[in-house]
C-alpha cells in the first residue's frame, strides 16, 4: 500500500490538471444544446478509464445518454465492487454569480471551482486516480472492480433502472461504492448510510384564452396566480407539516437511539444559519435540523413562473400560472403513490376557475441501510487511512435515484463515501471541491479496494 500511496502523493499536480480537463467539457444533461458536449464527456470519460488501465472500456447506449462502462476483474477470489457515479453536471444559471467560469476549472485556497468539481466528476476522477495508482504501482488491483458511470443522474436517472436490469448479469457484484455526497463537515469525513427520496411534479394553471387587462377584466374572472398561491398555501401547515392526506402514512419514525446519535454530531445551528444566509431557520416542528433534513420528507417549491415581472408595471391579469414542486421522501414512502396522493388533493382544492393540468417529473425511490455489514467497516479504515481520522455515520437530504435500485434489483448494498463538504455550492454557482479532500480521498480509495478485497 506504501508505494501506492507514495505515488498518490508524487502525482498530486498531474491529478489536478487532468481534472481540469474533464471538468473543461460542459455535460449539462438538462439542456438539448448540451447533447453533443454529454456525448463527448462520455467519451473522455471512456478513454480516461482506458489510460487507467481499466479493460472492456464501452459506451452503452440508451434511450438518453450512453452509460459508460468498464472493468478489471483479476483479482480471483477476492469480491466485487460495482462503482457507480455520473459524468453528467447541472446547468450553471446564474452565470454572472459565477467567480471564474463555470467550465474553466480554477483553484483558489485549495479548492478547485467549476460545475462537476464536486458533484460528481471530481469524485469519480478520485476513484479513476485510486485505479491508476494500484495498477501502476502494483500491476494488479486488490479487488475485482466493475465501474458504471451514467450520463442523466442529473435529471432523474430516467434510463437508468431499465439499464440495471437489463444488464443484472454483468453487473453482479458484492457491494456498490459510490462517492457523490458531501462529508459531514471540513475535518469530519463521513458515511452516508441514508437518502431521501423524490417525486417532483409541474404545475399548470390558465385563466383565460391570454392575459387580459386588469381594469376591463379584473374581478370577473380568476386570476391563476393568486390561484396558484392559494393552491400552494394548502399544501403545507404553519409548523411545516404537508397537509397532503395520507403523506405520512408510509414514513418511518426516527428511532430513538437514531436521534441521539444525530445529536451527539459536531452541528452547530447558529454556524449553519449564518452560511446560508437565513434570517431564521424553519421546518417540521418537533425536529432538530438533522432530523428534518435527514429523516422527514418535505414538499417544496421549486419554481414559479406568472404574470409580469419585468421592470416598472404593468396592469394586467396573467392567462396562466406555473410551478414546479417537489417532494424529498424517506422510508418507506414511495414515490409514484405520493405523486398519486398529491395530485388527488392537489385536484381537490384547485377551483374550477381555473384549468388545471399536472406533469409528473422524475422521482426515486428513499434508501437506507444498515452500517454495521463487513463492507461498511471496511470504508470506515480506508477512510482513517486517507483522512486520519474515523468517520462518522450520517444520512443526507438528496436523492441517488439507483442506490435503491441497486438494492431491490440486484440485491447490493451501497457504501457511500463521498468527499465534498456542505458548502461545496453544488448545483449552485461556484461549486467547488476541496484539494486536500480530493487527494485523500485518492488514498482513501486505494485503501477502500485493498480493505474491500480482504473482506
Ligand atoms: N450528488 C447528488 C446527490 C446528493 C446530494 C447526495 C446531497 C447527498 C447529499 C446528486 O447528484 C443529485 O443532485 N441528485 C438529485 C437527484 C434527482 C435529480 C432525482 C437530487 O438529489 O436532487
Ligand atoms: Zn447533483
Amino acid at each position: 500500500m506504501d508505494t501506492v500511496t507514495d505515488f498518490i502523493h508524487l502525482n498530486r499536480d498531474r491529478y489536478v490538471d487532468e481534472l481540469k480537463q474533464y471538468l473543461a467539457i460542459p455535460s449539462v444533461s438538462a439542456l438539448p444544446e448540451h447533447a453533443g458536449d454529454v456525448r463527448q464527456c462520455a467519451e473522455w470519460t471512456a478513454a480516461e478509464m482506458g489510460r487507467v488501465g481499466l479493460e472492456n472500456v464501452r459506451l452503452v447506449d440508451t434511450p438518453g445518454n450512453p452509460v459508460v462502462c468498464g472493468d478489471w476483474l483479476h483479482a480471483d477470489g477476492a469480491p466485487t465492487i460495482l462503482f457507480y457515479g455520473h459524468y453528467d453536471v447541472q446547468p450553471v444559471d446564474p452565470l454572472d454569480e459565477w467567480e471564474s467560469p463555470p467550465f474553466e476549472a480554477t483553484v483558489r485556497e485549495g479548492e478547485i471551482y467549476a460545475r462537476g468539481a464536486a458533484d460528481d466528476k471530481g469524485q469519480v476522477f478520485m476513484h479513476l486516480k485510486a485505479v491508476e495508482a494500484c495498477l501502476r504501482e502494483t500491476g494488479k488491483l486488490p479487488v475485482n472492480i466493475k465501474f458504471v458511470l451514467e450520463g442523466e443522474e442529473e435529471i432523474g436517472s430516467v434510463n437508468l433502472d431499465a439499464f440495471v436490469r437489463e444488464h443484472k448479469d454483468e453487473l453482479a457484484a458484492d457491494v456498490v461504492v459510490i462517492s457523490d455526497s458531501p462529508m459531514f463537515d471540513r475535518g469530519v469525513p463521513s458515511i452516508c448510510y441514508g437518502l431521501r427520496g423524490l417525486t417532483y411534479l409541474q404545475i399548470d394553471l390558465r385563466g383565460s384564452r391570454s392575459d387580459l387587462h386588469s381594469g376591463s377584466f379584473g374581478g370577473a374572472v380568476a386570476n391563476p396566480a393568486f390561484v396558484l398561491a392559494q393552491v400552494l398555501g394548502q399544501m403545507k401547515d404553519r409548523g411545516g407539516r404537508v397537509k397532503v392526506p395520507g403523506f405520512y402514512d408510509d414514513v418511518r419514525p426516527l428511532r430513538d437511539e437514531e436521534r441521539a446519535e444525530f445529536a451527539r454530531l459536531p452541528f452547530n445551528e447558529r454556524r449553519y444559519r449564518n452560511e446560508l444566509g437565513a434570517p431564521k431557520l424553519f421546518g417540521e416542528r418537533g425536529y432538530t435540523t438533522l432530523e428534518r433534513l435527514w429523516g422527514r420528507p418535505t414538499f417544496d417549491v421549486n419554481g414559479l413562473l406568472s404574470g409580469f415581472t419585468g421592470d416598472g408595471a404593468k396592469t394586467v391579469i396573467p392567462a396562466v400560472a406555473m410551478a414546479k414542486v417537489s417532494m424529498r421522501l424517506v422510508p418507506d414512502q414511495d414515490p409514484d403513490r405520493i405523486a398519486d396522493l398529491f395530485e388527488a388533493h392537489l385536484r381537490k382544492v384547485t377551483p374550477r376557475t381555473v384549468e388545471l393540468s399536472v406533469t409528473r417529473m422524475h422521482g426515486g425511490k428513499p434508501w437506507m441501510t444498515d452500517f454495521d455489514n463487513p463492507f461498511v467497516q471496511a470504508a470506515g479504515r480506508a477512510i482513517e487511512q486517507g483522512f486520519g481520522r474515523r468517520p462518522v455515520f450520517n444520512r443526507e437530504g438528496g436523492s441517488i435515484p439507483v442506490v435503491a435500485t441497486f438494492q431491490e434489483v440486484l440485491g447490493l448494498p451501497s457504501v457511500l463515501f463521498g468527499v465534498g463538504l456542505p458548502d461545496e455550492n453544488a448545483h449552485a454557482p461556484n461549486e467547488k471541491l476541496d484539494l486536500g479532500n480530493f487527494h485523500n480521498g485518492i488514498v482513501a480509495s486505494a485503501a477502500l479496494y485493498g480493505e474491500i478485497g480482504a473482506c
